[in-house]
């Protein structure tokens, strides 16, 4: 039994057959435990000899089998390690990374550029009462300048801010009429309009609102003027036209040169060399006064200018819808490395 136990097990390559092995020679049935069971049928005297005798055999064929099954475990252990060698020197694969939306990356250029004049940062809610959005900005109830920004409403007081306007008259409250106030606010704002080209019914603005005892139009003119060149070059001019708002007089709009594209067709200002891209003004005596202010001591200028149409001059996007659609073709263009 030993001998062809132990020539067996030489024999033997893989971890199956050698548990098949131990059951044959050890197992409940095995061929050893066999010989150990028909002790009782053995003589006296024989019984210890052929004991000791089955007892070393099982333990020899027990070592050879744990031998064997070491042996085998080691050369699994070899083959694994060999098949999953990593090579480090392989180049990685490329992780597709995000990056800031376009137009958060203009609203960023502009903070900057703002904070850099010590403006101040707000922020104001979407959903708005008719109170800020209209009445505080001198647009009382049934006033026909109201329909130059069409509104959803939600309530009978409550609507989607058609403008960022309505943050200056929540930052003046907030100031008590007693501080002067230095802030831009940027945000979403909404409008019932039909959506195409140059139109969506959400879009962004950055309000701009600066308040103390001596501003001047000239004031508003010099920050704006810096505004343009630094957002789009030393070679660009503003231009000021009289305008209408209620909260603001008097007022204006206020265009930039077009000059790289007025010689030839240019669809963006349309040949007119200049290019619209914000409303504002001196704020009027009464949204001062609304706001705890004193008209006689405090004076200031109020903007609010189109967020998507800076990003669209800035990097020549024809589509103010592109901005919603998330479609990733377009936002990956703009991510920075
Ligand atoms: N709120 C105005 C608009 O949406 C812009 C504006 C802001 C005008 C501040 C004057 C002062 O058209």
């Amino acid at each position: 039994i030993h001998k062809e136990a132990v020539a067996k097990i030489k024999d033997i390559n893989d971890m199956k057959s050698l548990q098949e092995l131990r059951v044959k020679y050890l197992g409940k049935k095995g061929s050893i435990t066999s010989v150990l069971r028909g002790m009782g049928k053995l003589a006296k005297e024989e019984r210890p000899i052929i004991g000791e005798m089955a007892n070393k055999i099982r333990q020899a064929i027990t070592s050879s089998i744990e031998e064997k099954q070491a042996k085998l475990e080691q050369e699994a252990m070899d083959k694994q390690l060999q098949e999953e060698v990593i090579d480090v020197t392989l180049p990685g694969r490329p992780i597709q990374v995000g990056g800031p939306h376009l137009l958060t990356h203009i609203v960023q250029e502009i903070e900057d550029l703002f904070i850099g004049m010590g403006f101040e940062v707000k922020e104001g809610p979407q959903v708005e009462t008719d109170y800020y959005n209209f009445e505080a900005l001198n647009l009382p109830q049934n006033h026909p300048a109201r329909d130059m920004q069409d509104s959803f409403y939600i309530t009978n007081e409550l609507l989607l801010r058609t403008h960022t306007s309505p943050v200056q008259a929540r930052t003046m409250n907030a100031y008590k009429g007693e501080k002067p106030v230095k802030m831009i606010c940027p945000g979403v704002v909404y409008r019932r309009d039909h959506d195409d080209a140059t139109h969506s019914h959400q879009f962004n603005q950055i309000e701009g609102l600066y308040v103390d005892k001596d501003v001047r139009m000239s004031d508003l003119k010099g920050i704006l003027n810096l505004f343009a060149k630094k957002m789009f070059g030393e070679d660009r001019e503003i231009r000021l036209r009289p305008s209408f708002f209620p909260f603001t007089e008097p007022s204006v709009e206020m265009d930039i040169s077009c000059k790289v594209c007025s010689k030839k067709g240019c669809s963006v200002c349309k040949q007119t060399g200049w290019i619209e891209v914000l409303g504002g003004g001196m704020v009027h005596p009464r949204v001062l006064e609304m706001a705890g202010y004193d008209p006689k001591v405090y004076t200031g200028f109020a903007f609010g200018m189109g967020t998507d149409r800076i990003a669209m001059l800035k990097y020549g996007v024809n589509d103010i819808r592109q901005f919603y659609m998330n479609d990733k073709r377009f936002v990956t263009q703009y991510h920075q490395a």
